[in-house]
């Protein structure tokens, strides 16, 4: 499960370009019934990718009509499965981050259920939200010192939150959260002494922690 970033093809990670770059065919969403690649703007990206970085690889159309439907959702794993019959990695890409608004969930549900070592041979590359390049094209912060920011789908009622809390003190007490869903603590990311655990740690033991309130999906 691929991020692509937010459509600048330079916003991509190098992590997500080696997966394509490895990749034996790339899943890519197209809202067109017709399977074509008009109206797809991740097609686009994808084929500036590979003129680029000199690189050329299958591409199978999954059609995406985005009508939040569990057939939909079914249909588009099969086709993952069907190209994985005669593909060893196949990648399945995604605009911005997958975390954000993508479908990239709702397919690995139905893996987790039905294909259970494809979802642990699974991987979700992370990228650039289209709201930290928005952020960054105008020069404004998200946030910085005491403030924070939200994250809200334009529905007009209330919905379940994911929150992020950031910048413990060390050796907080971590009561203070008050968590309402799945809440992991993550310390010391990507470093050496990473530590991902699936609660809320009693106390905060280092500067690089945080911890996420997953809304319960
Ligand atoms: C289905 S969500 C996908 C979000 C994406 N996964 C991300 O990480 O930003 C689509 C929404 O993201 C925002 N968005 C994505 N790309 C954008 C862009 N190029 N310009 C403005 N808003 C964008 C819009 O609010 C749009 O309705």
């Amino acid at each position: 499960m691929v991020s692509l970033g937010p459509g600048d093809i330079d916003l991509i990670t190098v992590k997500a370009l080696e997966a394509l770059k490895n990749s034996d065919a790339i899943c890519v969403p197209t809202k067109s019934d017709d399977h074509s690649f008009k109206k797809s703007m991740t097609y686009k990206i994808i084929k500036q990718l590979m003129e680029k970085h000199n690189f050329d690889k299958p591409i199978v159309a999954v059609y995406s009509p985005m009508h939040f439907k569990k057939e939909d959702w079914q249909s588009q794993v099969n086709i993952i499965q069907n190209t994985l019959q005669t593909n060893h990695i196949v990648s399945f890409v995604t605009l911005g981050d997958a975390a954000v608004y993508s479908t990239v969930y709702y397919l690995l549900n139905i893996i987790k259920q039905q294909d259970k070592r494809l979802y642990d041979n699974s991987e979700v590359i992370a990228g650039i939200t289209s709201f930290s390049n928005a952020s960054a094209r105008v020069k404004k912060p998200l946030c910085v010192g005491d403030s924070g920011f939200s994250v809200v789908p334009l529905l007009g009622y209330d919905v379940d939150n994911t929150t992020v809390y950031m910048r413990p003190k060390i050796g907080m007490d971590t009561n203070i959260i008050d968590q309402k869903g799945d809440i992991y603590t993550f310390e010391d990311l990507n470093y050496k002494n990473e530590k991902i655990s699936s609660y809320k740690i009693s106390k905060t033991n280092r500067y690089m922690s945080l911890f996420i309130d997953f809304f319960k999906f």
